[in-house]
């Protein structure tokens, strides 16, 4: 029997857009996680992932015929996977029963990590429509839960790509390509599906703006901050007495009972005299100790506090466990430079040393 072939456009041009979208914004946001110093490139990653999935969910109801989830074969996976290595086996013009179970799997994953990534942002950082909503305890499992998640959605995906190839290989035609042009060959009469050009243009410009409003603090801005953290109290005295020889670190970077033995111990601090007298201590401390970790709500005092042993006072920020972990992997020549001198020279690398709040994607590395 002479069969023709010809060419029919089966994905329309919004779930085309959509897919190559998706994977641009999730392998985005795989790069940018891990540095806290690229933390509104995920999180703009984040959002946009999460504005592409309730995009193909509303598109799973009216886009057109193979994009629609009641077109989906998911119910014949069975009769599928049987005959796929026979000479018997189904071919499908949309989604296979497998790819249907992919485009579920992957949107329901994708939902549950962004998700769990907003009430990260919300509860670990205190940034986002969730900020502060939940308490840093939650938000740190919840970063756990977001971290594993992702990675087991990555296996799927994984997956997917592997079915893809296996599909064009057995049925001999480029399944990734027609992700590209829509179109697909194929023997039987089928229906050609519009393009849907307005909604890709509706698409394209909702991106476009997103960006733009998202970003535009680096163009228009020095030393542009993407998170401010919150206004933490300050005084003049503790500002006039610290600051002669170092950066006045806010006290929210040490607990209470480092602050006590730093005052206690005033008089050879680091080798250096304070020459404090009783009264200037007994101000300093209270503003200290008002406003140690414990008692403030930042990230960064939340972590230092719990990463300090309750038997342990320590002098330093530089020794506590969590600013050790966090600057580990810079290069030792980066702190022999100059303008960096010393560990605790955060000033040189944080925008927000001053304010103390030391938010992600405030830090930078001199060159
Ligand atoms: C006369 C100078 C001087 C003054 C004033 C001074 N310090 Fe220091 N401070 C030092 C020196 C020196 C070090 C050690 C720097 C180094 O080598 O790392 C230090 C280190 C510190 C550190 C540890 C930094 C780290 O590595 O984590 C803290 C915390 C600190 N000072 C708190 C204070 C506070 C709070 C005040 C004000 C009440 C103050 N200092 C005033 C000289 C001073
Ligand atoms: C040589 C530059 C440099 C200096 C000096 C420095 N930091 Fe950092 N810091 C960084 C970089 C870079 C990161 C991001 C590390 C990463 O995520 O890989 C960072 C991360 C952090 C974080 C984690 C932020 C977050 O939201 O997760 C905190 C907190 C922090 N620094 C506090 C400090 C404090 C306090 C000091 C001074 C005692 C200091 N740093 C000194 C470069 C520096």
């Amino acid at each position: 029997m002479c069969t023709t072939k010809h060419s029919v456009r089966i994905w329309d041009l919004p779930t085309r857009v959509f897919h190559w979208l998706l994977v641009a914004s999730f392998i985005l946001s795989w790069l940018s996680q891990g540095d806290d110093r690229y933390l509104d490139i995920h999180v703009f990653a984040g959002y946009l992932f999460l504005a592409l999935l309730i995009f193909r969910l509303i598109w799973g109801f009216v886009g057109s015929n193979y994009a629609k989830f009641c077109n989906f074969t998911c119910l014949q996976i069975g009769g599928y996977l049987k005959t796929l290595f026979t000479s018997q086996r189904q071919h499908f013009l949309g989604h296979n029963p497998a790819g249907s179970w992919a485009v579920f799997i992957i949107l329901g994953l994708g939902l549950i990590v962004a998700l769990t990534g907003l009430l990260t942002l919300g509860g670990e950082e205190r940034h986002g429509p969730l900020a502060g909503m939940i308490s840093f305890e939650l938000g740190d499992s919840l970063h756990w839960w977001h971290d594993s998640i992702a990675w087991f959605m990555l296996g799927i995906i994984g997956i997917h790509i592997l079915g893809v190839l296996g599909e064009s290989w057995l049925h001999n035609e480029n399944l990734i390509k027609s992700m590209f042009t829509g179109l697909k060959s194929t023997t039987t009469q089928s229906i050609d599906i519009p393009k849907h050009s307005l909604t890709t243009i509706f698409l394209i410009s909702s991106l476009i703006v997103g960006m733009a409003s998202y970003f535009n603090g680096y163009l228009l801005e020095a030393n542009y901050r993407p998170f401010i953290g919150p206004e933490l109290p300050t005084n003049p005295a503790w500002q006039a007495a610290c600051e002669e020889c170092h950066l006045a670190y806010h006290p929210s970077l040490l607990p209470a009972r480092s602050w006590q033995r730093t005052f206690a111990e005033q008089a050879e601090h680091f080798e250096e005299d304070l020459y404090l007298e009783p009264d200037d201590i007994a101000e300093l401390q209270t503003f200290a100790i008002n406003n140690a970790a414990e008692n403030t709500l930042t990230e960064v005092a939340w972590k230092n506090n719990r990463s300090i042993p309750p038997e342990q006072s320590p002098l330093r920020i530089t020794e506590v466990d969590y600013w050790v972990t966090k600057h580990q992997d810079i290069a030792s020549a980066i702190w022999q430079l100059p303008e960096v001198n010393f560990k605790g020279n955060c000033k040189a690398c944080h925008l927000d040393a001053e304010q103390g709040t030391f938010e992600d994607s405030a830090m930078y590395l001199p060159e």
